[in-house]
């Protein structure tokens, strides 16, 4: 009996258990180990074309030109550095696209992923984008995920084949929204990191090793989430009063920070950046309102004074 969504060359991925993986880094080797595991037929092209051996070596199919790599099967995942690389690899061998679903997990921004969309359809292919939140390690598990968007039908016949690597979190169809979401958590993890790095770096001057900081710092990240929680809808609301905390206070709070990191003889450019927002706050007229009227300040797009 013919099966009306498998007659689709879009939607076999799923059924077929085949499919291409090209970018052959951590994460992509990382990937590629999990679809083998699940017993998938694999085809792997990765541009340093020595680091498919491995993967080789355990059963892959290793193409020999992208070419080949596109024509083998419908669904073919990227695990590159950018999207760019994309292009790299891609633009060569484009006349092989048609009928193909790309599912790009490479990072970059909303903008290239809807540039990329176009330019896939363009050459008859689908594009969906995906933003991976695990290190290689939390790859082939459940409990790690990852943001995808694009069209829900070809997402949908292809989501099991997509869970072999993580669980999946469909943001809707407009292309740049999985790199959206992923770009934002990017940049709540990059400056959280920073920070707790910027500590580190004063406790260390101050002889307190990291195993000794340990619970202090495990304990003002799992308090962040009561904060975020309390500020969202007074935030969707565009209502900063200071009734629980005021600018004015915020700035006295950095500037402690600030002359601590300096007598740590720590680097404290990252204060000062805090620093410098906090009083563009004070100057638009902030002081008596919460910290979270820095975002009205973001918002202006002004460069920040070095
Ligand atoms: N690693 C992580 O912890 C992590 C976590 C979440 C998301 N991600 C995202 O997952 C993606 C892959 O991660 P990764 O750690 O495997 O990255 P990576 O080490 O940068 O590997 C990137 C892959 O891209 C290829 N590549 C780069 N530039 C190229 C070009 N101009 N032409 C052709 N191929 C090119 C590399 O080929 P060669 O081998 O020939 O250099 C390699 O296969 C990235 O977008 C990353 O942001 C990574």
């Amino acid at each position: 009996m013919t099966d009306q969504k498998n007659s689709n060359p879009n939607l076999e991925g799923q059924k077929s258990k085949k499919v291409t993986l090209i970018g052959l880094g951590p994460m992509g080797l990382a990937m590629g180990n999990a679809f083998l595991n699940k017993g998938y037929e694999l085809t792997v092209w990765n541009r340093t074309l020595s680091k498919a051996d491995e993967l080789a070596a355990k059963g892959a199919f290793k193409a020999s030109s992208v070419t080949e790599a596109l024509e083998t099967n419908e669904l073919v995942i990227l695990s590159l550095t950018s999207y760019d690389a994309m292009y790299s690899i891609l633009e060569p061998a484009a006349a092989s696209l048609q009928g193909k679903v790309i599912v790009n997990l490479s990072s970059d921004t909303p903008h290239k992923a809807r540039e990329a969309a176009k330019w896939l359809a363009g050459h008859g292919a689908i594009h969906i984008t995906g933003g991976v939140q695990v290190p290689p390690s939390g790859i082939g598990s459940l409990e790690s995920f990852t943001f995808y968007s694009g069209p829900r039908e070809v997402f949908e016949a292809n989501k099991k084949t997509l869970e072999v690597l993580t669980s999946t979190d469909y943001r809707g169809e407009e292309p740049g929204l999985a790199a959206l979401y992923y770009q934002l958590q990017m940049d709540i993890f990059w400056t959280s990191m920073v920070s707790y790095f910027h500590a580190i770096a004063v406790a260390k001057k101050n002889g307190i090793t990291a195993e000794e900081f340990l619970s202090t710092a495990s304990g003002i990240t799992a308090a962040l989430p009561q904060f975020i929680q309390f500020y969202t809808p007074r935030i969707d609301a565009d209502e900063h009063p200071g009734d629980v905390d005021k600018l004015s206070m915020g700035v006295a709070s950095v500037e402690h920070v600030f002359h601590t990191t300096e007598e740590a003889g720590v680097d404290a450019s990252l204060p000062a950046a805090v620093l410098e927002l906090f009083k563009r706050g004070m100057q638009e007229g902030y002081h008596n309102n919460s910290f979270t009227s820095i975002i009205k300040v973001l918002e202006k797009q002004e460069t920040a004074s070095l």
